[in-house]
């Protein structure tokens, strides 16, 4: 079984960044600069925007954290998109998910100019993706898809199940997979909520994507011997001391076992979409600056 290390893999992605972000520096441009809109006070949120802001110092980023009152108006919070929108200080940004209930997130995404977009959540960078044009991927399926890619897991032609069909995960996530492209070319089959006998599906899968949010919910003996599984799950439970653990939605201890490959959690998954921002947002500095990213 092959451990997909996430956080070595991801630090020699960031390694890179550091390198290009030097050359550009070198080249007389300044700094790519990604800014981050924290609305509230969502532990979770505050916990990846921190995260964030870290990774873009260690690789010569500029950032900026924006952080705004849980009772702020959606025309507020719009206003506020249009500013970064024509801050030509700012290369690219992300309006951090779930906003508070009473803001329409898809009017956010929406008013979000496509050039800045480095989440890849409006609707012309999702239709780019589906055209197979230059865009910005979203950053949890583009660091799974480049963790496939650098451990050289072979997809073509193999059965891959997505459990989840959000927006930011499994429909893009499906899309990659089935693009003409290597990683990719497989076959594969959404599975969400109202999906019967999931069991069934996930037991005859090659490559299990697993993006539910549900704690350890595909049970290690669903896994096909020599798949690869890539969990996608943050969950945070108590454990019996009081402290928090993250668990994934697949049970590790028993899928590790029947695997060709699996991703850890914590690890796996998150580190790489951590980086694949930070990437995301020098191809964004390039493109507005109208220069080639350094190689
Ligand atoms: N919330 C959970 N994941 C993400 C992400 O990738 N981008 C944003 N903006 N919000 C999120």
């Amino acid at each position: 079984m092959q451990l997909l290390d996430g956080k070595s893999c991801s630090e020699q992605i960031r390694q890179e960044i550091a390198k290009t972000v030097s050359q550009l520096k070198a080249d007389g441009q300044r700094a790519p600069h990604l800014a981050a809109v924290l609305v509230g006070n969502d532990g979770a949120s505050q916990n990846y925007v921190a995260f964030k802001v870290k990774d873009c110092e260690e690789v010569g980023l500029e950032s900026t954290t924006i952080r705004l009152e849980d009772s702020i108006t959606e025309q507020e919070l719009l206003a506020k998109v249009d500013e970064l929108n024509k801050d030509d200080a700012i290369d690219g940004f992300i309006v951090q998910l779930p906003l508070p209930k009473h803001i329409d997130e898809n009017k956010i995404i929406l008013a979000i100019d496509p050039a800045k977009d480095v989440d890849g959540f409006c609707p012309e960078n999702v239709g780019r993706l589906n055209l197979g044009l230059p865009t910005f991927i979203s950053a949890t399926p583009n660091g799974i898809m480049e963790l496939l890619r650098r451990y050289e897991i072979d997809t073509e032609g193999k059965h891959c199940v997505v459990l989840g069909r959000s927006n930011i995960v499994g429909t893009p996530m499906a899309v990659l997979m089935s693009r003409n492209t290597n990683p990719g070319n497989a076959t594969v089959t959404i599975a969400h909520s109202r999906t019967k006998d999931l069991a069934s599906f996930v037991r005859q899968s090659d490559i299990v994507v697993a993006a539910v949010g549900r704690p350890q919910m595909v049970p290690g003996d669903w896994i096909k011997p020599g798949a690869t599984v890539i969990d996608v799950g943050i969950n945070r439970i108590e454990k019996e001391d009081g402290k928090t653990k993250l668990i994934g939605d697949v049970e590790f201890e028993g899928a590790s076992k029947r695997a060709g490959a699996i991703t850890p959690v914590p690890g796996g998954v998150g580190p790489m979409t951590m980086a694949v921002l930070l990437a995301n947002t020098v191809t964004a500095a390039c493109r507005q600056a109208g220069v080639d990213e350094p190689a």
